[in-house]
């Protein structure tokens, strides 16, 4: 997994003394503290750690079973398995169960659509309220049409969609009966839609006529009907499901149904199917460090448990406490998946999706919907905490903020200057008011739900650290040989004792699954799981999270492999070889800095620079176009034949991607240097 050592490449020079205790509850809403101190929080997590069959158990009981368990856990890394023999669902505990409860007229999604409704010129926004009863409705009758359609029990059915409700309507149906879903985030190409379409074997994809995004349509299903060409003979797609939101113009073929004629026809009576606690729940593709992405595989009752678990924890859920929870990322990514749908409707607290971008109209709408939804835990990325900042902080300032009680982050590291900014003004730090905690959530796709965070009323937190190991996880920092590093030595982030939320494999390939997550890392001849990240702990156990260190970068808090980039470039007729860095960015983060060498014929300028960005963007995805395209004569490599990425990203960091020009680099001199230096 790991190309170079991380010992020497991990920046352990980041210091950062500043320490804020938890608030007291009653400084930042109405609801107590879930885990109110430090003491407890230490003494609940060795006890979980010690004894996570006893911990699990106790905590399953939240769930509605439809047959009981028979063990908690059973078996060790990599095939551990949780609550064996139990029968559950997940549409169920996050809808039907409300309803049986009486709490069926209570709302559980507020949308709020991108444009602003034009007609009366009032100019105000388009918002849907959805009950738990709705989204039994809804989820009823689409079950049914998907039954219709010829879905059985076990497929995987393809979701391709915007975000608006209908897209947890989707996810949510799936679950009903028992179909894994496979969420595509819409700014992936076809090519995209084509790789996991074949890879997951699906023959139903839902999907929209289009999507809005800053006043303009993302033509969704367009992408969808390219995918199917692409595809060809080896396209398993029967029947693709288009639900009506731009009303752009369309090409209607014969796999295609109408979405909105689909579900007046079905019946709303669709019960929830029994499903065993490890039936796929769903799957979502992932980068890794090869060019194919993973299906990461996730099962129904750990899953269930440790984002309810986790959601209601780290934010402080309580139903019937006035509280609205918001997250602003997509449905498409792993944190939609646990933390705008799962773990939060699981939790009776409504959840706000909102479908366009921070931007438009102005740069003040995410503050606008905060301040008119009166929105009290909100979660977003260090990536677009950087762009507020940068937009300045008129636009936060300019509205009421103080309904807000957490706030959190997630994605990828962030700098201590955003955290402050983001205490300061988001929190409302310099209004003289209690500062909102804020939650760094560390985690991944692959671990479910957080897996290092603060708790809000008991972890001192620091600007930069994610702080402490949530309940059940047993992370370290450790060498090669799994000894553990000393504090504030970097090393190898891992988590060595199985947690509900973990992965189950990778769609189709269990070798991969074996090689990436468990041989790196072997601790009395036992695999643990290696996360790929490097890390240090401080001396008060605080974790800092260093970056990857594998082939993996972290663009906008969304993973992408660098070889996934270089296999887009080298399709290019223009390019013969090309390597991808990651390459420090002010807003991003990490940006994408691609060296390639031209084939005979072609010559470096300016215009086929951004013919390159635009043929990666057509092949992945808008996120995946190089902020740097520099062309060179041949790549550094070691004797043996490596690409030398270090000394690329050290180029790639030394020049600033504006002022770059389209000659030649010239690696020889550095290289040389380079190579005495191995
Ligand atoms: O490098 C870590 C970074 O994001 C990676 C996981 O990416 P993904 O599977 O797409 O999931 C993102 C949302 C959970 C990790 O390996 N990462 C995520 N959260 C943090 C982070 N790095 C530092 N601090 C975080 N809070």
């Amino acid at each position: 997994m790991t190309s170079h050592q991380p010992e020497r490449d991990i920046d352990s020079s980041l210091h950062e003394d500043r320490v804020f205790e938890p608030p007291a509850a009653a400084s930042v809403g109405s609801a107590p503290w879930h885990v109110g101190s430090l003491t407890e929080y230490e003494a609940e997590h060795e006890r979980s750690v010690k004894d996570p069959a006893g911990y699990w158990g106790m905590v399953a009981r939240r769930l509605r079973w439809m047959g009981p368990y028979e063990r908690v856990l059973e078996g060790q890394f990599p095939d551990a398995r949780w609550f064996t023999g139990g029968r559950l669902n997940a549409c169920d505990n996050c809808v039907d169960r409300f309803v049986d409860e009486g709490y069926g007229d209570e709302t559980a999604i507020v949308w709020e659509g991108e444009p602003e409704l034009s007609g009366g010129g009032s100019g105000a926004p388009e918002v849907r309220r959805l009950t738990y009863k709705d989204l039994q409705e809804q989820t009823a009758r689409l079950g049914n049409a998907l039954k219709k359609l010829g879905a059985k029990k076990g497929d995987v059915v393809t979701i391709y969609m915007g975000m608006v409700p209908e897209l947890v309507i989707a996810m949510l149906a799936c679950a009903r009966i028992g179909c894994p879903h496979s969420v595509i985030f819409g700014g992936f190409s076809s090519q995209a839609i084509a790789d996991r379409v074949v890879d997951a074997n699906s023959r139903i994809i839902l999907t929209c006529d289009g999507a809005w995004r800053r006043g303009k349509v993302v033509p969704l299903k367009d992408n969808v009907d390219k995918a199917i060409e692409m595809m060809g003979g080896q396209s398993p797609v029967e029947h693709v499901l288009c639900f009506g939101r731009c009303h752009n113009d369309i090409a209607w073929g014969s796999p295609d149904r109408c979405w909105q004629e689909e579900m007046a026809a079905a019946s709303d009576d669709c019960p929830c199917e029994p499903m065993d606690a490890e039936d796929m729940l769903f799957l979502l593709y992932t980068s890794g460090s090869t060019g194919k992405p993973k299906g990461i595989v996730h099962t129904t009752a750990g899953y269930l448990l440790y984002t309810a678990h986790t959601a209601r924890l780290v934010f402080n859920l309580v139903p019937d406490a006035g509280q609205l929870y918001w997250c602003t990322a997509d449905c498409g990514w792993i944190t939609g998946h646990s933390y705008i749908v799962y773990g939060i409707l699981q939790n009776r607290v409504p959840t706000l999706m909102y479908e366009g971008a921070p931007n438009f109209p102005a740069e003040d709408r995410f503050w606008d919907i905060v301040e008119r939804h009166k929105v009290t835990h909100f979660y977003t990325a260090p990536t677009a905490i950087r762009a507020f900042m940068k937009w300045g902080e008129e636009h936060p300032r300019g509205h009421d903020l103080s309904s807000l009680q957490v706030l959190g982050t997630v994605g990828e590291p962030i700098n201590p200057a955003a955290w402050m900014w983001y205490r300061e003004v988001i929190g409302g730090g310099s209004s003289g008011k209690q500062p909102c905690p804020i939650v760094d959530t560390y985690w991944q796709t692959e671990t479910g739900g957080h897996a290092i965070t603060p708790l809000p009323g008991a972890t001192p937190t620091r600007p930069g650290s994610c702080t402490r190991p949530f309940f059940g996880i047993d992370a370290a920092v450790v060498h090669a040989d799994g000894s553990e590093c000393e504090p504030d030595k970097g090393g190898l982030m891992v988590i060595r004792k199985p947690w509900p939320g973990m992965l189950r494999g990778v769609y189709g390939d269990r070798e991969r699954f074996i090689e990436t997550y468990f041989s790196t890392v072997m601790i009395d001849g036992k695999p643990v799981y290696t996360a790929g990240d490097g890390a240090r702990r401080d001396r008060d156990g605080n974790f800092w999270i260093m970056g990857r260190i594998d082939d993996v970068i972290n663009v906008s808090g969304h993973r992408l492999g660098t070889m996934e980039v270089e296999s887009a470039l080298v399709a290019h007729e223009a390019v013969v070889e090309a390597a991808v860095v990651g390459v420090p960015h002010e807003i991003k983060g990490t940006g994408i800095a691609a060296f390639v060498t031209l084939a005979k014929g072609h010559a470096p300028s300016e215009s086929l620079k951004r013919e390159l960005g635009e043929h990666v963007a057509q092949t992945i995805g808008a996120i995946a176009r190089p902020d740097q395209v520099r062309f060179a004569e041949a790549l550094p490599k070691t004797r043996s034949g490596k690409i030398m990425r270090r000394l690329l990203r050290d180029v790639a960091a030394g020049v600033d991607g504006q002022q770059d020009t389209s000659t030649l680099e010239d690696f020889t001199v550095l290289a040389k240097l380079r190579e005495n230096d191995e």
